[in-house]
Order: structure tokens, then C-alpha cells, then sequence
């Protein structure tokens, strides 16, 4: 938080939340009690209530609450900081930085601007330097016109190895933040030189808007098609979506976001008059970019190649983790044409008709599933029938199962009893009791995967997460058990050094010590102990969130006003403190 906590409070006391939500939609008063139509759902009657004397709002429909700067936030997609400023300004109040904030800001500051230079630097470049040509030829013929250029900031990497370096350091850029931003390399004789040589360069934004890094497309020669930012700390590719920054807005406004795979797809959708997509940024799609997603939609439309072999892998983590609040779905596009393809071909009227007949992605995952079989033979019909059902298995929803189940029945000819049958009896069960297995199966949720694997690196005692306090953060019993084993004997050794696993567990046969040992033997990598100590953080906030937002409504806010304020607040401090936890740089 960038500002003084005195001056945000400030701005809270001369904001009437009422007043603001009165611009947006319809306010009713009756007596004491302030309801309004809610603007974040579809709905005729008011059932949004506002709490005037504290500033606060909760909709009873869409479950939505929030402050006076949640409300701007949410309204007009601002972050927390826009936020209060533009209310500061709305009530005439000067704000200050607050000094901490503002060096951790500066820090981020510092690597943006560079980040911000190179953006520059690439992008006159590739508009009138000599060696550009090439580059220029290529996007012409990829029907990129100035206006295109200049809305992504796209530009062109000189091939000389230290073109970019030299003109940071003109403009007071030290080598260190070159090198950290990923925008320099040290070789091992200490020379400082340019990542990226004689490349198309696409700026990549954060959700904000602030350059944080490149994906770097190859003109021709040997290497890598693309080339992207290293992990740096602003550019953190598991949480960055290409293109959100221009999107958001459109993406809330039409209730739909479109991922696609490349940066040049994200551009066709903007040619093609669909400013609403994103794509990863040379990483496979991720929860925690369907986390950042869900801040601006809850519909979320995949859109592929259909031919692509690798569609069905890469989405097929996706059906169980996938929390039931997310309409994820699948359009998929003629064979073997990415968006940017068809757009090249002219065929704009393709993109929207394969938005508009998009499929849930269980949906089009089965029907994937059963043009492998043969179904004109009883005996391929079978497998095919226990093939699906394993898929349909996997929803949570007992009804949509046996929705799809009737899918399956018509799609196959089969009974639908029979499948129904062959349904439930795919669904893994026992998931409540205590898992004896110790694999990170698909069954788990995601801060539930997180969290077996904040366990197996205490197992690694791994400096990042040793000393630090977990007690609270797990939301199952068998985690929290595996956890008590363990962590105190890893808290009294020096952090890195492994603790023996024999005199560990001994002959321990609980269910905690099996879950461990089966930990201990899994050969995956190990993940980057800040990343999943956070998710496993958020996670248990979001179930805090959950439960108190239940509290919060059994309340009669007439009745105990007092105690239904107390409630909000509290709600209140907790997702602040969650979107504390997102926005740690
Ligand atoms: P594609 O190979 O499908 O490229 O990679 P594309 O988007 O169609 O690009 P054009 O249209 O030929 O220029 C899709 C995405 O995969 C990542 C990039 O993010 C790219 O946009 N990728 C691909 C890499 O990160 N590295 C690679 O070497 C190739
Ligand atoms: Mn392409």
C-alpha cells in the first residue's frame, strides 16, 4: 500500500458510499436501511445493502462486499492505489507516500522504467533504424500496419550485443537493474551484454499496464522461435497474462475472456474486433492465471487449434481443479489454424462463430474421448462408455454428472442406466476419509496440492520454508498431522540439511508417517518455496473468507447492526489482507 494509512482513512471519512453507488445504479432508502440494485449482477430488485455510517457494502445476491475503494475498484477496474486516488482527488484531499511502501515501490519502479526504456529503445528502433528493414518487411507482410505497431509497442531487437545495454547506461541505467530486469546478460568475464538479438519484440504488460518484460520472436537465423523474459521480479511468467492489460475492461464489459496460445493470436483477436484476449507467455495455462482471470470474469473461453495434440494434455488438469465458480470453456477453431491464421486469411466471421458455439471444456474433452472409438460396435461401445465415464468421473457436481451421463447415453446409444452406472462407479471415493495415498492426485484442489508440497519441502528442510510458522494454514486434517511430525524436527536442524527419514518415522504406521514417506519418494522437482507458502496462504484466507461470509448473513443487519458492522469489517480486513498476499512485489 502506497499511501499513509492516516490519508486512505481520511478519504474513507469524506466519501458517502451511498453518493457512489447512486452514480452507478438505483438506490432505495427505507428508515434506516440502504439497498441498491446490485451493479456486479443481473437483477431487478435491490439486494445489495449498504452500511452509510461505515461505508460498506454487501450484496446479498452475488455475495459481492466490499469498502468505498472496492466499489471504485470493482466498478472501473482501478487497483487499490488508483483507487484512492481517484477519490482523493474526487473530495480534494492531498495524499503522501508512505516511506516504506514507497522505497518497496521504488525498487519495482526502478526495473519498470528500464523495462519501460528498452520498450522504447526497440520500438523507434524497429520504426526507422537501417537494420530494421527485415523486420519491417516481416510485420507488413503479416498485415501489421503503424497503428497495430504502435498500440502494442512492438519493435525490433538490434543484432549488435550490446545496442540495448549501451543505450540504458546513456540513460543512467545501471548494468545491475539491466541484468536483473532480464533485459542484460553478465557473461562469466563480467561483461554486460543484450538478451535478445535481432528479434521482433513483443512488450509484455502486467495487469496494471506497467512493461515488465518481452516474448521475442526470431526474424530468421537459428534459435528459439520465441525467446521470453527470465523470472525476474517484476515478470513472474505462472501469473502474467499477454494482452490483459488492454483487455480487462472489454473483458468485463462483455463478461468473457479468450486465452489463446500466442502472442500474434491475442493480435488477430484485436484485428478481428474481439479485444478480449490473453495468452500465456511461453508457460502452459495455470490456476493462478485463472485466479487473475476470475478477477475480471467468470466465463473464460479456450481457444484452440482443434487438431492440436497437445490440447487435450495441457487442459486435462484442468476439470477437477477448476473451482465450480469458473465457466470454463472450449472453442475450437478449423484444423490445423491458429487465430492468427484465420484472421491472415480473412476470415474474421470464423473467430466469432467458434466463440459463439463454444463447448464446457468436460463437454468437449468427452466428445474428444468418443471419436476414438468405433461406436457402431458393441464391444467398442463399452470401452468407450468406461473411457467417458472416468472423465465424468472427475466433476465434483453430482447432478451436472448425471447430466453429462445423458450426454454420454444419446451420444452412444447405451442405457442410461448403464452409464449412470459406470459413472458413479468411476467416482474415486473415499475422499473424505484419510488419504493413505500420498501422490498429489488430480482429486485435490489447488492449495490442497500446495500444501503436500509445502510438506515435501519441509522433508527437504529447504531454507525457504524452514522456521516458518504453518500451523494455521492447512485445510486438511491429515496435512496438519504430516505437518506436526515433522516440523519440529526440521526447526531444531540447520536449514538445508535433510532430515533422516528413518529416525523421522521410525515404524510409524499413521496415516501421517505413510503420507510422508510416499512424499519423500516422489522424484518431481521441488518447487520455489515463496510461491506455494503463498498459495497455501491464500488458500486458507479464502476459507476464513468463506466461513465468515456465512456468519455474515445469518446476521439480521436490522436487528444487530453493531454486530453485523463488526462481522463486514472483519470480511473486509481479510480480503484486504489476501490481495496483500497477490500483490506481494
Ligand atoms: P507458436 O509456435 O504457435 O507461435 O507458439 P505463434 O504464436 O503461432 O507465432 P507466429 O504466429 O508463428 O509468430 C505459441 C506460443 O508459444 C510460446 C510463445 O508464447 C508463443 O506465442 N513459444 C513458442 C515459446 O515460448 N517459445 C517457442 O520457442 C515457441
Ligand atoms: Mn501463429
Amino acid at each position: 500500500m502506497a499511501y499513509r494509512r492516516e490519508d486512505i482513512e481520511r478519504v474513507r471519512d469524506a466519501t458517502d458510499l451511498v453518493e457512489l453507488v447512486s452514480e452507478v445504479t438505483k438506490v432505495k432508502r427505507s428508515g434506516r436501511s440502504v439497498m441498491a440494485v446490485c451493479p456486479f449482477h443481473q437483477e431487478k430488485t435491490a439486494s445489495m445493502s449498504i452500511d452509510p455510517a461505515r461505508g460498506l457494502y454487501h450484496c446479498f445476491g452475488c455475495e459481492k462486499s466490499g469498502d468505498i475503494f472496492r466499489f471504485v475498484q470493482e466498478t472501473q477496474t482501478l487497483d487499490f492505489s488508483d483507487a484512492v486516488e481517484l477519490l482523493a482527488r474526487r473530495s480534494g484531499i492531498t495524499l503522501q507516500r508512505d516511506p516504506d511502501a514507497a522505497k518497496r515501490r521504488d525498487r519495482r519502479q526502478v526495473l519498470v522504467d528500464a523495462t519501460a526504456e528498452a520498450v522504447r529503445f526497440y520500438h523507434s528502433g524497429l520504426k526507422t533504424a537501417p537494420d530494421a528493414g527485415n523486420a519491417r518487411k516481416y510485420l507488413r507482410g503479416r498485415g501489421y500496419g503503424g497503428e497495430l505497431v504502435e498500440q502494442f509497442q512492438m519493435g525490433y531487437s538490434p543484432m549488435p550485443g550490446d545496442a540495448l545495454v549501451g543505450h540504458l547506461r546513456g540513460t543512467g541505467v545501471p548494468d545491475d537493474i539491466m541484468v536483473t530486469a532480464g533485459l542484460a546478460i553478465r557473461a562469466r568475464t563480467g561483461r554486460v551484454f543484450d538478451r535478445f538479438r535481432g528479434r521482433i519484440m513483443f512488450p509484455i504488460h502486467d495487469v496494471r499496464g506497467d512493461a515488465v518484460g518481452f516474448g521475442a520472436r526470431l526474424l530468421d537465423g537459428d534459435g528459439p522461435k520465441y525467446l521470453n523474459s527470465p523470472e525476474t521480479p517484476i515478470y513472474h511468467k505462472s501469473q502474467l497474462l499477454y494482452g490483459l492489460n488492454w483487455a480487462k475492461s472489454e473483458i468485463v464489459r462483455g463478461g468473457e475472456a479468450v486465452v489463446v496460445e500466442g502472442y500474434t493470436d491475442v493480435i488477430a483477436l484485436h484485428i478481428a474486433k474481439m479485444p478480449i484476449a490473453v495468452a500465456t507467455c511461453g508457460t502452459a495455462l495455470g490456476e493462478e492465471h485463472l485466479d487473475l482471470l476470475r478477477r475480471f470474469t467468470e466465463k473464460v473461453v479456450l481457444m484452440f487449434d482443434a487438431d492440436e495434440a497437445g490440447v487435450g494434455a495441457s487442459l486435462r488438469g484442468f476439470e477437477r481443479s477448476v473451482p465450480g465458480d469458473l465457466d470454463l470453456r472450449v472453442a475450437a477453431l478449423p484444423q490445423n489454424r491458429d487465430p492468427a491464421d484465420v484472421v491472415a486469411a480473412g476470415d474474421v466471421a470464423a473467430l466469432a462463430k467458434a466463440l459463439e458455439s463454444s463447448t464446457p471444456l468436460l463437454q468437449f474433452r468427452i466428445e474428444r474421448e468418443l471419436e476414438r472409438f468405433r461406436l457402431d460396435e458393441p464391444e467398442a461401445r463399452g470401452r468407450a462408455v468406461r473411457a467417458v465415464a472416468a472423465v465424468v468421473a472427475r466433476h465434483p457436481d453430482r447432478v451436472t454428472r448425471h447430466e453429462y451421463a445423458v450426454f454420454v447415453s444419446r451420444r452412444t446409444g447405451v442405457d442410461l442406466d448403464v452409464v449412470v452406472g459406470a459413472v458413479e462407479a468411476a467416482v474415486p471415493r473415499g475422499e473424505s476419509g484419510p488419504a493413505r495415498s500420498a501422490r498429489p492426485s488430480a482429486s485435490l484442489t489447488g492449495s490442497e496440492k500446495a500444501e503436500l508440497e509445502v510438506l515435501r519441502l519441509l522433508l527437504a528442510n529447504d531454507p525457504g520454508v524452514h522456521g516458518v510458522d504453518l500451523t494455521g494454514v492447512f485445510s486438511r486434517a491429515d496435512h496438519l498431522a504430516a505437518y506436526e511430525l515433522v516440523a519440529p524436527t526440521v526447526a531444531a536442524m540447520e536449514p538445508g540439511e535433510p532430515p533422516d527419514l528413518g529416525s523421522l518415522l521410525g515404524d510409524d504406521d499413521s496415516d501421517a508417517a505413510v503420507m510422508l514417506r510416499g512424499l519423500a519418494f516422489l522424484d518431481a522437482p521441488l518447487p520455489d518455496a515463496d510461491e506455494v507458502v503463498r498459495k497455501v496462504q491464500v488458500g486458507a484466507l479464502d476459507r476464513r473468507i468463506q466461513e465468515l461470509r456465512l456468519v455474515v448473513e445469518a446476521i439480521d443487519a436490522d436487528a444487530e447492526p453493531e454486530a453485523y458492522s463488526a462481522r463486514f469489517q472483519e470480511l473486509i480486513a481479510l480480503d484486504r489482507q489476501r490481495r496483500d498476499l497477490w500483490s506481494h512485489d
